[in-house]
Parts: structure tokens; sequence; C-alpha cells
């Protein structure tokens, strides 16, 4: 049942700080600060070279945020929408690893990208929410995101899980020994928590409600999460609503900005992007559009957001797993006020099983 909540997707918002402890549970080892990943087989690690993500919809953006930190950690990584993975011929020579990122594990543009990874002789790893799902089976190796069952149409909490699971498998290939990063990773479902207790989203909604439409902008780790909170916003609340990454919006989307188009910008990631997103919300807020800042530090964008939604500090890696959850319960409060079906929107199956 849905234990007290109005939807399953509120309920599955709340259940995030279980599904991110769940997601490294007995896989980092706080006393000697390392991960085990188990399911990640040493040889795979040994032989890997390169990395290529295939997903759909919210687990593509899971990649390319996990992308984004194996780069980081030096290691080639590249996000392919999984339906245009076999529209080009992606060279897989030895070394490299295709992870196919679905939460049911049954996607058909997922697995068939999959199968075209296998059939060109690269390993396969499945990161999934599914045991024996297609993914998993058909896959070399398995990586559990242990998000428990999601019966929201919308993903909430598996995106959660996969975000905190590609972070411990960065961390996990870069011999993690990352202390900073593991001490975060504890601390983090007591902040997402915190977040969930806290969140002013509601209000926020209440203001916003009813406008043209929503954008939402973000720089490195934050633009995956601009382009989820869109995609949340649009599947539940059926308003228009578009992600950038916040520099390209002066090059053309700038054009549809109005006083009716709310910017939600997420400004975090260190002063040099905090400084150029912030020129970028100026010039939103110049247009006349109401801003809502997702931010670590409020004093920051005092003068500039109308209106602000606070997360906790964190280590890098892990902000986007919090400016998320804000995002998640902005979409929610909206498609809430506009009294849509939210857990079943129009059009949309929790599971695409066609190409
Ligand atoms: C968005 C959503 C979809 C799925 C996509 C992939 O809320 O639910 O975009 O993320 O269909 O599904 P999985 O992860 O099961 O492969």
């Amino acid at each position: 049942g849905k234990s007290g909540y109005d939807h399953f997707m509120l309920k599955e918002i709340y259940e995030q700080p279980q599904a991110v402890r769940q997601a490294t549970r007995g896989r980092v080892s706080e006393l000697d600060g390392t991960i085990e990943l188990t399911a990640f087989p040493t040889a795979m690690r040994n032989e890997l070279d390169r990395v290529q993500f295939v997903g759909c919809g919210t687990s593509y953006y899971a990649t390319r945020y996990g992308a984004a930190l194996l780069r980081e950690r030096g290691v080639p990584a590249q996000a392919f929408v999984a339906s245009e993975y076999g529209t080009e011929r992606v060279p897989t020579e030895d070394g490299t690893v295709v992870v196919g990122v679905t939460q049911s594990g049954e996607t058909a543009d997922t697995l068939a990208a999959l199968r075209d990874a296998n059939g060109a002789g690269a390993t396969t790893l499945a990161v999934t929410n599914v045991v024996g799902s297609s993914a998993a089976r058909e896959c070399d190796a398995a990586v559990y995101v242990r998000a428990g069952p999601e019966i929201s149409v919308a993903a909430t909490k598996s995106f959660a899980s996969q975000q905190v699971t590609l972070a411990t498998i960065a961390s996990a290939l870069a011999d993690g020994t990352d202390r900073p990063f593991l001490e975060s990773i504890r601390d983090l479902p007591a902040q997402v928590q915190r977040v969930l207790d806290r969140s002013n989203a509601r209000d926020v909604a209440e203001e916003l409600v009813g406008a043209d439409a929503y954008f939402f902008i973000g720089r490195g780790y934050q633009h995956p999460v601009a382009l989820e909170g869109a995609l949340k916003m649009k599947e539940i609340t059926y308003e228009h609503a578009e992600g950038f990454p916040a520099g390209e919006l002066k090059h053309g989307p700038l054009a549809l900005v109005t006083d009716r188009t709310p910017v939600v910008a997420l400004v975090t990631g260190g002063d040099d992007l905090v400084e150029k997103t912030l020129s970028n919300v100026r010039e939103v807020e110049a247009r006349g559009a109401p801003v809502v800042a997702v931010t670590d530090d409020p004093d920051g964008v005092d003068g500039v957001a109308d209106h602000v939604l606070e997360v906790p500090e964190t280590h890098r890696y892990l902000v986007p797993v919090l400016t998320n959850v804000q995002l998640q319960l902005l979409a929610y409060w909206t498609a809430n006020l506009l009294d849509r079906p939210i857990d079943k929107p129009r059009n949309l199956a929790k599971s695409v099983t066609v190409e």
C-alpha cells in the first residue's frame, strides 16, 4: 500500500534515505575506507580501459552523471541514449565495458543495446533494480541498486540509487580509498532526510503553478539533474519543461524566457561554476523570469533568486543526489496542485518493452 501517502510517487520520494543507504550497504567499508563491489568482477576491473553507458529516460540521465564521474577519475567514459547506440558503429575494442543502467532491467531499447555490445565482443554489466531481470541475466555481471520496488511510473528513488551506485563504482574503479567521499556516503541518508523534512518545494510550487513553461539549468554534474528535473515535471504535470546546460541558454532557448517561464537554476559546484551559473541566472532575471535557486549556499543567491530550495553541503559527487530530491518534490507538488493522476501519467508505462 501507500502507507498513508496520497501517491506511490511521494512514498517513494520519502523512501530515498533508506534507498541510498541500501545502495552502499556492505559495499563500503567504513573501517578501512575501502569499497568492494562484489558483483563487479576483479577481472573486469583490471582489464577495463573504457566504459560506454547505455540507458533510457531517467536512467540515461544517471548514465550521463556516471560517465562524468568516471572521466574525472581518469577512465574514458561515454553515455549513450540506448536507442541511439545501435545507430552508430561505436568501437568496442578489448577493454571496453558496456554498462546498461535500467531500473526494470526490461527496457527493450537498453536490452537491444546490450545485445549489440555482447555481439561485438564487449564485456557487459547491468546496473539494475530487479534481480533476475533480463538485463541481469543477459549481461556478464550485474550490480543491483537495491532501491526496493518502485510502483509509480515516474522514476524517483531508483534514480537516487543509481546515482549512489554509479558514484560508488567510480570510486571502486579508482581503487576507492577516497575518504571524503566515503564519509559523505555515510552521511547521505541523513542529509536526504533533512531535505525531505525541510523542503519548501510545496510553497514554491504554489507560487509557480500555471506558468507557460519551466526551464531547468545546471552545469557539470548538475546538468543531468536539470534534464531529469524537466523530465519529471513534464511527465507528471503535462506542462512544458526543458533542461539545459546553464551556458547554453543564451545560444537560443533564452528567446523563450518571459515573466511566465520560471527558471529553476542548480547553483552549486564550486566558485567558478557558481559564478558562471549566476551570470546566466541574471540574464533570465533581466527578462522577468521568476528564478528558483537550488543551492547549498543560500547567501550566495541572495538578491538573485525569488525562491530558494536549500540542500546541505556534501561531497561534490553527491550534491546532485540532494538537489534532485528538491526537483522531485517541486514536480510532485506542481502535479498535485494540477490534480494530475501522478502515479499513472497518460501515455506512459512503467516498463517499455518495445523498441
Ligand atoms: C522517467 C521514467 C523513464 C524510465 C525509462 C527507463 O520517470 O521512468 O524515463 O527511466 O523508461 O526505464 P528503466 O530504467 O526501467 O530502463
